[in-house]
């Protein structure tokens, strides 16, 4: 006999997740874990940046309360970011956590690198699928440069135990800065040849006090495309694009990896968006590049119930903005780069 016909009301509708009002289902969610960093990249941050004080930002039960929130709203995958997200203390106990919150089947992160030789292992064994490791040169002296007192073996030494921790498919991240690394997107493609790794080539994005200097050093990835092209020979499309990661594959001849292009500035995907955003302070930030967030940790210190909160955050997705306005000049004023975690 059925349940209805026993009389027993009929079940609420299986959650079918968040979705906006533009019908983009919204699955992933990027947690900046800190809003600090052990480097300062210059496209990133003044070399003085002032980080927020710690009761400003998630407690442990805090983040892991908003992420279970989350996860029940039908959020599936997560990545940590930072500042630089391995710089939080406790990360291993977080993400041994979060792994096993039901519902969240894969944790990423993107990191600088420079603490998963300690880290990768732990991580790994605590639920920590992959990692995104960021890497703009491949000159020590140029990324001492950019990145204001880096030291560039340090990140080799974190790719390296991310392979050994099995954290993979690694990708890793250049930023393209004009008359920093602009020279160099070949010999970073080159990469690709001999490591099974993706080399991802992002452009360079506006953010409040260093807008300017992006917008005067931004690369589209049309130029940067054509100038490995030109060098390396054509690129071939990798079939099986995940339409929801900006970076659309493609392989040199021969190559064990592949490359990709992030256009956030000259082609943007938002139409293929299902990213939402928690700030380290604790706001649903809608869209990267864009300043509109709901402050979930307030409500959660008012001492605002899940449910409550589940519906105000119902609400703010729907109204997800459909893109960011960069090219009708709008640019994001509210935070840093680091403080949203890209
Ligand atoms: N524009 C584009 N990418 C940036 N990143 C940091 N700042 C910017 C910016 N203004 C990159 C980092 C890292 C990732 C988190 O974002 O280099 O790879
Ligand atoms: Fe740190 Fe990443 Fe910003 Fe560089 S780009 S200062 S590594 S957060």
């Amino acid at each position: 006999m059925s349940d209805a016909a026993i009389g027993n009301p009929i079940p609420a509708p299986v959650q079918v997740g968040l979705r906006d009002r533009f019908g983009r289902h919204l699955n992933y969610l990027r947690v900046s874990v800190t809003d600090r960093c052990n480097l300062r990249c210059v496209y990133c941050m003044p070399e003085d940046m002032k980080f927020r004080p710690k009761r400003e930002l998630m407690s442990d039960q805090e983040m892991l309360t908003l992420v279970r929130i989350m996860a029940e709203l039908g959020v599936t995958k997560l990545r940590l970011t930072g500042g630089e997200p391995a710089v939080r203390p406790n990360l291993v106990e977080l993400v041994r956590t979060i792994a096993q919150i039901p519902g969240i089947r894969e944790i990423s992160m993107t990191t600088n690198g420079l603490l998963l030789p300690q880290l990768a292992e732990p991580l790994a064994r605590a639920g920590l699928d992959r990692v995104n490791i960021s890497i703009d040169t491949l000159d020590p002296a140029k990324f001492r440069e950019i990145t204001r007192w880096g030291n560039l073996a340090d990140v080799w030494a974190g790719v390296e135990a991310a392979e050994a921790a099995g954290l993979q498919p690694i990708k890793l991240n250049a930023v393209v800065t004009r008359e920093f690394n602009d020279d160099e997107v070949i010999d970073l493609a080159r990469l690709s040849l001999e490591h099974a790794w993706q080399i991802r080539f992002i452009e360079l994005m506006p953010f409040g006090s260093e807008a300017d200097f992006a917008q005067g050093a931004v690369v589209s990835s049309q130029e940067t495309k054509a100038k490995i092209e030109a060098e390396l020979g054509p690129l071939h499309e990798v079939p099986g694009h995940d339409g929801h990661d900006p970076a659309r594959p493609y392989r040199l001849a021969g190559a064990r990896g592949s490359l990709g292009f992030i256009s956030s500035v000259s082609e943007p995907f938002c139409a293929g968006c299902n990213r939402l955003r928690l700030t380290a302070d604790g706001s649903l930030r809608l869209c990267l590049l864009r300043d509109g967030e709901l402050d979930l940790l307030t409500l959660l210190r008012q001492g605002l119930d899940v449910e409550a909160i589940k519906q105000r955050i119902i609400a703010s997705v729907y109204d997800k903005p459909w893109g960011h306005g960069l090219p009708g000049g709008e640019i994001p004023q509210l935070r840093l780069m680091s403080q949203i975690g890209g």
